[in-house]
């Protein structure tokens, strides 16, 4: 039988205990890593959460959550290979390029009015967001006066941000992300290839700084003129998500910009009447209280 796409010898579905044991495996496992690792992953949302434990129990060579939880509580290596497996590092250059588009029309104007500009990428994973915002500013002329943070949990992900080389197969895709959102030189002028790799020009690196944070756990660090947090929290629940929309009311500036990009929306948090939008497509909203 399967299960999430698994091999199962039984499913929740044809035995209501295991669910309930499955939850509660999977409370214990989530307690257990926080406590000792101090990542929290209890409150990120249940059905894709579980899909991932299940996927890192396969993973493993193990059969149920419990044996995972003992692993991952007497093998730190097991824990760092399970915080990749729920971490969902999928990104691309200028991803959603109508995103880029608006936000070279509606907010780089307000943007060349600052003396400076501090920006927020939470959730970078693997930095092509953070590089696509580097190339855009430089192309309107501001990339000089900003700075841009660029944070995530996983530390492989950060990385690779910071190494800024990506494989040359996704070059199709990025040029043609690039210039849908509106990309004003060619785009392989951002780039030098060897062999199957590109290495992005180092100098759209200078102003980014790459660092952990774990927007679960973690405080804020500073306060931005802009946060963008796009395709982090659907992976979070209602608490969670409560939670991190006020780390960023508390991390935005007055009259501060929050793009969270169009799945996603600040309707139903405790924070929706802080904000006025921008953009009600890319969900892109400006504090007003
Ligand atoms: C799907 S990627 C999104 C990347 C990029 N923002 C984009 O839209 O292309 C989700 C990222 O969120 C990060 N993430 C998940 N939970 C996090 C947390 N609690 N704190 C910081 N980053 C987190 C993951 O490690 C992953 O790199």
């Amino acid at each position: 039988m399967t299960f999430n796409g698994f091999q199962e010898t039984t499913t929740p579905e044809n035995n209501p205990d295991l669910t309930e044991r499955e939850t509660i495996e999977a409370d214990l496992l989530l307690e257990g890593v926080h406590r000792l690792y101090g990542y929290d992953f209890r409150n990120y949302a249940k059905p894709s959460l579980m899909r991932r434990i299940w996927h890192h129990v396969h993973a493993e060579n193990l059969d149920t959550i419990s044996q995972l939880q003992n692993k991952v509580l007497h093998d730190r290596s097991c824990f760092e290979r399970m915080v990749q497996s729920l971490s969902i590092p999928v990104t691309e250059m200028f991803r959603d390029p109508e995103l880029f588009r608006t936000f070279r029309r509606e907010i780089v104007p307000i943007l060349r009015t600052y003396p400076y500009i501090r920006i927020w990428h939470a959730g970078c994973s693997t930095g092509e967001e953070v590089y696509s915002m580097a190339i855009l500013l430089h192309e309107e002329g501001l990339y000089d006066k900003a700075r841009i943070y660029a944070t995530d949990m996983n530390d492989r992900s950060l990385k690779q941000a910071k190494e800024g080389i990506y494989g040359i197969e996704k070059m199709k895709l990025y040029t043609k992300n690039y210039l849908e959102a509106g990309g004003t030189q060619s785009f392989s002028d951002y780039y030098t290839a060897k062999y199957n790799s590109v290495m992005l020009q180092p100098y759209l690196r200078k102003n980014i700084i790459f660092a952990e944070h774990n927007l679960a756990t973690d405080r804020s660090f500073n306060e931005f003129n802009v946060i963008l947090c796009r395709n982090v929290m659907i992976y979070f629940n209602d608490t969670l998500r409560d939670q991190v929309h006020g780390l960023f009311y508390e991390s935005l500036s007055r009259f501060g910009i929050l793009v969270l990009g169009s799945k996603e929306s600040i309707h139903f948090t405790q924070f929706s009447d802080c904000y006025e939008p921008l953009d009600r497509v890319e969900k892109i909203y400006r504090k007003i209280k």
